[in-house]
C-alpha cells in the first residue's frame, strides 16, 4: 500500500514521515518478529547496569518499540501526560484510545507555559505528532472543540493535527445531566465522577442506543437517533427535562458542530494500521488507571472504559501482537479522587502534608486529592495485567523533607491471614491491614537533580526497593512537574 492511498492528508503527512524514524536498534521488519511475551527486565539486572542506562537514555527511548504505550498505574493523575509529551517527539503518532474528557493530563511547554488537556492527545505540543482520538474514547464534541480554542489561542497549531475516529461514540450534555441525577440518586454511596457524561455515555454505547461521530454525516436521521436517547433519559429519571423544541435545539446546534468537525474525521483504524505498515511510530497514551479499569479496578468505584492494556487493542483496533513496550507511570506516593477504598490512605495532617507538598488538586474538576503512601499490592497487581516493560516514578520531589517514608507491601485479612493478591471483592478489600516497610527518607531538594547518581543515597533506595517489590525496572523519575524535570535511570 503507497503512502499516498492514505485517505486523509494529515494522516497521509504522518505516514509520509516527519523526519522521524524507527531507530537503528529497531530492525526493518521488526513488526513480524515481535516476541509474543515482552522481554522481562528482571530488577537485580536493572540496579546492576544503572549506570549504563544513565549514559544511554538517548538511545532507551529511541529504542521504545514501534507501538508503546503510557498508562496509568494507580487511580490516575500519576502524570501520564507529562511523559507522554517528553516522548512523543520520538513518536509519529499520539493515541488516546479509552475515556474522555474525564482525564485531565498536565503538561508543559518549552517555555513553562501550563497545558491541562483533556481529550486532546498530550502529543499536540509538537508540531511534528499526529494526535489521533481513536473509537474507543467518547467525544463531548463543544468540550472538544472548546480545547482546540483554548490550545489555538496559546499559539499551539491543532488544525490538520488531530484525527477524531468516526466509529468513537458521542457525549452529549444529556450524558451530563444524567451523570448527575445517577450520582445524586446513590447519595451516600455516589462514586464521586468527574459528572463529565462518560459512565451514561458508555452506557449508551452498550446499551446500543448510543450514536457515534459517523452519524454527525448523517443529519437526516440524526435527529430520529438523538430523540431515542433523550426519551431513554425522560423515562428513566424524573427529573430529566425533555422537549421537542429541546431536540429540535441540539440537533441545529450538533448541524454546525457536524460542519467543523468534518476535516478532523478519518477512519482511525485504517489509518493506524497503515502507519504501522508503513514503520511509523505510534505512542498509546492511557487516560485514566487500572485501578479505575471498569474490570480489573475496585468496581464500583471505577470509571467505565479500559484504562488498561487491553483497551489499546479495542480501543484502537490494532493487534495485540503489534503493541510491543507499555510504560507504567506510578506517583511515588498514591492518590485518588472520588470515593471507594484506598488501603494505604493518609488522613489528617499527614494526608493534608502530602497533599499542599504534590498540590494535590484535581486537573480536571478541582476537588482534592486523597493522598497516601506507595501501595505496592495494588501496584503488583498493576504490573501483571499490564506486563509493563519499565515504570515511570513521578513526583519523587514531593517526599523531599520527610524522616521516614512508608511502603505498603502486603495485606492481611481481617482474620489476619496473608493475602496472596489484589482481591476482588470490595467487603474484602475495605477490611485488609496494610504492612508497611519504612524506608529512611532524604531532606534535600531533588527537585533540580537531573543525574540518578546525583539524587541523595536514601531517595535512590527507595527507588531500587520498588524495584526489588515489584520487579520492573524504574527507567524514569519525575522530580517536578517541567518538561526536563526528569531523570532517565
Ligand atoms: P495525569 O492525569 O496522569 O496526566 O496527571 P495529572 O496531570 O492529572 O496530575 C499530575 C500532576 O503532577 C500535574 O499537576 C503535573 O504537572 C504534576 N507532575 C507530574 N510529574 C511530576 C513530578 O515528577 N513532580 C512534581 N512535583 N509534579 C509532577
Ligand atoms: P486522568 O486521565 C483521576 C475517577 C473519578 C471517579 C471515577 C469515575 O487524569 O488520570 P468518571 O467521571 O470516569 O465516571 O469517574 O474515576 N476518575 C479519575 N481520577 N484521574 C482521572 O483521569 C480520572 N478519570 C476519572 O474521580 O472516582
Ligand atoms: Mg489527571
Amino acid at each position: 500500500m503507497s503512502l499516498s492511498t492514505l485517505s486523509h492528508p494529515a494522516a497521509a503527512a504522518a505516514a509520509a514521515g516527519s523526519g522521524k524514524s524507527l531507530s537503528p536498534a529497531v530492525p526493518a521488519g521488526y513488526l513480524l518478529r515481535l516476541p509474543k511475551t515482552r522481554p522481562h527486565v528482571p530488577a537485580a539486572v536493572s540496579a546492576a547496569t544503572a549506570a549504563v542506562h544513565a549514559d544511554s537514555a538517548e538511545d532507551r527511548v529511541s529504542a521504545l518499540s514501534q507501538v508503546s504505550g503510557v498508562l496509568g498505574s494507580q487511580w490516575g493523575d500519576e502524570g501520564k501526560g507529562k511523559l507522554v509529551d517528553v516522548l512523543a517527539p520520538r513518536f509519529d503518532i499520539v493515541a488516546r484510545c479509552q475515556g474522555g474528557a474525564n482525564a485531565g493530563h498536565t503538561i508543559y511547554n518549552a517555555e513553562g507555559k501550563k497545558f491541562a488537556l483533556h481529550l486532546v492527545p498530550s502529543g499536540i505540543l509538537h508540531e511534528g505528532t499526529l494526535c489521533v482520538v481513536g473509537n474507543g474514547a467518547v467525544i463531548h464534541v463543544p468540550g472538544f472543540f472548546g480545547e482546540i480554542d483554548g490550545l489555538e489561542s496559546n499559539g499551539v497549531r491543532c488544525d490538520g493535527r488531530i484525527l477524531v475516529s468516526d466509529r468513537a461514540h458521542l457525549l452529549f450534555d444529556l450524558h451530563q445531566v444524567v451523570d448527575g441525577l445517577r450520582e445524586a440518586e446513590l447519595e451516600n454511596s455516589f462514586i464521586g465522577t468527574t459528572k463529565r457524561g462518560i459512565g451514561p455515555c458508555y452506557s449508551s454505547k452498550v446499551t446500543r442506543n448510543g450514536l457515534r461521530v459517523c452519524d454527525l454525516r448523517h443529519m437526516d436521521t440524526f435527529g430520529d437517533k438523538l430523540d431515542v436517547l433523550f426519551k431513554d433519559a425522560a423515562s428513566r429519571f424524573q427529573g430529566f427535562e425533555y422537549s421537542k423544541s429541546m431536540l429540535k435545539e441540539e440537533v441545529e446546534r450538533y448541524k454546525r458542530f457536524a460542519e467543523r468537525l468534518e476535516p478532523f474525521i478519518a477512519d482511525t483504524v485504517h489509518v493506524l494500521n497503515e502507519s504501522i505498515q508503513q514503520k511509523k511510530k505510534i505512542l498509546v497514551e492511557g487516560g485514566q488507571a487500572t485501578m479505575l479499569d471498569i474490570d480489573f479496578g475496585t468496581y464500583p468505584f471505577v470509571t467505565s472504559s479500559s484504562p488498561s492494556a487491553g483497551g489499546i487493542c479495542t480501543g484502537l483496533g490494532i493487534a495485540p501482537r503489534v503493541v510491543g513496550d507499555l510504560i507504567g507511570v506510578v506517583k511515588a506516593y498514591t492518590s485518588r479522587v472520588g470515593s471507594g477504598p484506598f488501603p494505604t490512605e493518609l488522613f489528617g495532617e499527614e494526608g493534608d502534608r502530602l497533599r499542599k507538598a504534590g498540590m494535590e488538586f484535581g486537573t480536571t474538576t478541582g476537588r482534592p486529592r486523597r493522598c497516601g503512601w506507595l501501595d505496592v499490592v495494588a501496584l503488583k497487581y498493576c504490573c501483571q495485567i499490564n506486563g509493563f516493560s519499565s515504570l515511570n516514578l513521578t513526583k519523587l520531589d514531593v517526599l523531599s523533607g520527610m524522616s521516614e517514608i512508608k511502603v505498603g507491601v502486603s495485606y492481611n485479612q481481617a482474620d489476619g491471614q496473608k493475602l496472596q493478591s489484589f482481591p476482588g471483592d470490595l467487603d474484602t478489600l475495605e477490611q485488609v491491614q496494610v504492612n508497611y516497610e519504612v524506608l529512611p527518607g532524604w531532606q534535600s531538594d531533588i527537585s533540580s537533580v537531573r543525574s540518578y547518581n546525583e539524587l541523595p543515597q536514601a531517595a535512590r533506595h527507595y527507588v531500587e526497593r520498588i524495584e526489588e517489590l515489584v520487579g520492573v525496572p524504574v527507567h524514569y523519575i519525575g522530580v517536578g512537574p517541567g518538561r526536563d524535570a526528569l531523570i532517565y535511570k
